[in-house]
């Protein structure tokens, strides 16, 4: 059994992730790509930023640039440079193409924003990216931390799109019993999205740092040896992204796992990380 099947042992879930072609892209995303693409003048720069705007196109240009068709082997993690190597020609072909970037449908979901859930990823991937660059990590690990952060929490588009009522039962099940996210999905699908968003990442044959960062990124103890620093931030980058909403919608969050900072032999770091996560967090909003 290969790394990546280990990872989600629901097989309703398992089946519904590895028959999935696409995900749902924000239509707002979607048109702006539309546009420039229809221009002479249109630029790959142009195309990798409006790209970088959506979980779902991200996590899409990565699955086809690291497909066997074009010999580099999960070797990319940043969406821009997968832009730049696909070119515009195959983004044009891609775009047009039925059900390569879908469109997100809100009236199917109001309880659901995936602008939302891009902010949150962009912050937590700003974060830990952050977080490593002062650890002094080399250039390829910082690029894996920041796409597993900005596509962190891509297993939570799968289930809330695929299977909407659901979803709606287990949001009411975390309010009604004040238990975590991950508890409640565990309850309702027998699985986490984060579970979920790792199996589809190593499906769609993202890179393992990315993939178990992404898999684990709410219960770090439970990821294989050996500790991965992309993990470690990545855990702290979104626990204090869920903390600041937290106290600014008035309610609980799940505290860090400490257990595996201290493995990691990162956890005198943590005051640092954490200023740093604030740091960002502020010239972000312009403060
Ligand atoms: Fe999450
Ligand atoms: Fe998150």
């Amino acid at each position: 059994m290969s790394q990546t099947s280990n990872l989600l042992h629901n097989e309703p879930l398992r089946k519904l992730v590895s028959e999935m072609q696409t995900l749902p892209s924000l239509p707002s995303v979607y048109r702006e790509l539309m546009q420039i693409l229809r221009t002479d003048d249109a630029s790959v720069d142009q195309a990798a930023r409006i790209i970088s705007k959506d979980v779902g196109m991200v996590t899409k240009i990565l699955q086809v640039v690291n497909s066997p068709l074009y010999g580099l082997r999960g070797k990319v993690s940043n969406p821009s440079h997968a832009v730049v190597l696909l070119g515009l020609s195959t983004i044009r072909a891609l775009v047009l193409s039925r059900n390569v970037f879908a469109q997100f449908d809100q009236s199917k979901l109001p309880f659901f924003s995936l602008e939302v859930l891009w902010q949150h990823g962009m912050a937590a991937g700003v974060h830990a990216r952050a977080i490593v660059k002062e650890e002094a990590a080399e250039q390829t690990l910082t690029e894996d931390t920041f796409t597993a952060g900005l596509l962190h929490d891509v297993g939570t588009l799968v289930l809330a799109t695929n299977l909407p009522d659901q979803y709606t039962e287990m949001l009411a099940l975390m309010q009604e019993r004040d238990i975590s996210e991950w508890d409640a999905e565990r309850t309702i699908f027998g699985a986490t999205h984060a579970e979920v968003g790792g199996y589809l990442l190593g499906q769609w044959r993202l890179n393992q740092t990315i993939v178990n960062a992404v898999a684990y990124h709410h219960e770090p103890s439970y990821a294989p040896a050996p500790v991965s620093l992309a993990l470690a931030t990545l855990h702290v980058a979104n626990a204090v992204e869920e903390e600041t909403q937290a106290a600014a919608l008035g309610t609980t969050f799940a505290p860090m796992d400490l257990d595996y900072l201290g493995a990691c032999g990162l956890i005198d770091r943590l005051p640092l990380w954490q200023a740093i996560c604030r740091d960002e967090a502020m010239s972000r909003a312009g403060c």
